[in-house]
């Protein structure tokens, strides 16, 4: 009975952590979603019109139209969940963008039937996809794409078919995880070799061998002309997706790490204007990314988004501690709390000017607000108590939102551990430095930072204990090794 009990309370648990959402999803206006759903029907008209051109329309003609037309719309539907569920941050013009290359393909497929190749139709648009949404989505809309088509399918091989979605399903797959633009040239090589191969294979005139038979290319000819038409779509893709990137506000892996480089003009800025900013950002980077490595999240996105998180720092550098380098502090000098809450405000709402003059992308904009949620400003709280001044808290907490993914609660988290850590005596053991760490976590926690992160226990035990990793490194290297006199070697 016991048993059972825990057994049910583990279910209800697991149950309830499903539920919550990874980020709560940008809200779309209702033009856009009349726009979208206004497109949808149009791509399953598109779809479904050639049903209804018979000489004469029964009803169970009308029927098999209404299935159809109604089995797109939801299919439509399905991707835009799909989407919104794997991008929280997913605005309707990237919807947009989606639901139209499916309209494309759609009018492709009615218009110009079996003359063109259905691999050279659906895998390039699968390319972009996987690279800016991600891989789900990008499999949710080949599998719309694959399944529905306008025509009798009998006039379209299925083996070519089959191809075709393996081919996809690949492209897919690998577009989300490819991080350089020379992976994705190797792809756009492979795969169209790879189609190659499985057609001739499957469909070819097999009997033809190239070695022995000089009409191997002549009895082949639709085969190779459709490989190479893909090899040629797919690397105008890739040309092509930069420009994606800046219309749609796209995120691909490639772009997160071009943003990463330290040699970007606002990065290059806060190391010559901030340089004590430009040290904690990059002990915070180095905080982050151990952490995202043990729960698994997105190791690209943290690192990028913690180089930007502080970049509103730049607009009053010597308000901040890190920054002072034993000079004046300006704080002091004004001795008022309530502007000092406004400066230490002020470095999150000028981050996001930055942001939006950099055309920075809304994933990595969101670090700036969310790395100091709701945080108390504790030191200059404390300074107007003691002031006896009247306090409305409100004043001196920042205005958020807290972490709505678990990247910026990390990042939070990194941020709020960072100083302590630097500080921390050399010869501490392990133990206290995990419990410095801990301090740091749980009051975070208790303060209700963490709720919107959907970051579990384990997975914040697994943080501190990736922080206690790093401090240890930090420890290692401010170890002098003993050199001796004649130490010539390394
Ligand atoms: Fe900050
Ligand atoms: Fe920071």
């Amino acid at each position: 009975m016991h048993n059972l009990k825990t057994t049910l309370k583990k279910v209800n648990y697991f149950w309830k952590r499903s539920q919550v959402p990874k980020q709560k999803p940008i809200q779309i206006s209702r033009i856009d979603k009349l726009i979208i759903f206004l497109i949808c029907v149009v791509i399953s008209i598109i779809s479904s019109f050639k049903i209804l051109l018979v000489p004469s329309l029964q009803s169970s003609v009308v029927v098999a139209w209404s299935v159809s037309f109604f089995e797109v719309l939801i299919s439509c539907s399905f991707l835009i969940l799909v989407s919104r569920k794997e991008n929280p941050t997913i605005n309707s013009r990237q919807i947009l963008f989606i639901i139209s290359l499916l309209l494309i393909v759609q009018s492709i497929k009615t218009f110009f039937g079996s003359v063109l190749s259905p691999l050279s139709i659906i895998v390039p648009p699968a390319l972009i996809i996987s690279q800016g949404m991600g891989t789900i989505t990008a499999l949710a809309w080949v599998s719309i794409a694959s399944l529905s088509w306008p025509d009798s399918i009998i006039e379209i091989n299925s083996n070519l078919l089959v191809i075709t979605l393996i081919c996809s399903s690949i492209v897919s797959v690998f577009g989300g995880k490819i991080r350089n633009r020379a992976q994705l040239l190797q792809l756009s090589i492979f795969v169209p070799l790879g189609a190659l191969l499985a057609q001739w294979l499957l469909i070819g005139n097999g009997q033809t061998f190239f070695v022995d038979n000089k009409d191997f290319f002549l009895s082949n000819g639709r085969i190779f002309s459709d490989s190479l038409l893909l090899a040629m779509i797919l690397l105008i893709t890739i040309l092509l997706i930069p420009i994606f990137e800046s219309i749609f506000g796209l995120l691909t892996k490639a772009r997160l790490l071009e943003l990463a480089d330290k040699e970007k003009p606002l990065i290059r800025r806060l190391s010559i204007e901030a340089p004590g900013t430009f040290e904690h950002t990059l002990l915070i980077c180095g905080l982050a990314e151990e952490a995202t490595r043990m729960i698994g999240g997105d190791i690209d996105l943290i690192k990028t988004g913690s180089l930007y998180h502080d970049v509103g720092k730049l607009h009053a550098p010597n308000w901040f501690i890190e920054n002072q380098d034993g000079s004046i502090n300006p704080h002091d000098e004004i001795d008022d709390p309530f502007i000092s809450a406004k400066v230490l405000q002020a470095h999150v709402d000028e981050g996001l000017k930055y942001a939006k003059k950099n055309r920075l992308p809304k994933p990595i904009a969101n670090f700036i607000p969310e790395h100091q949620g709701t945080l108390k400003m504790g030191y200059f709280l404390h300074k107007a108590e003691e002031k006896k001044l009247y306090i409305n808290e409100s004043d001196f907490r920042y205005k958020g939102p807290i972490p709505q993914s678990k990247e910026t609660a990390i990042l939070m988290l990194a941020d709020g551990c960072e100083a302590a850590l630097r500080a921390m005596d050399i010869n501490a053991s392990d133990h206290e430095a995990l419990e410095t760490i801990s301090k740091i976590v749980n009051a975070r926690q208790i303060d209700g930072q963490l709720d919107d992160s959907n970051l579990s226990k384990g997975e914040i035990y697994l943080i501190k204990k990736s922080f206690l990793n790093v401090w240890k490194r930090i420890r290692h290297r401010r170890i002098q090794y003993p050199t001796t006199k004649n130490n010539t070697f390394s």
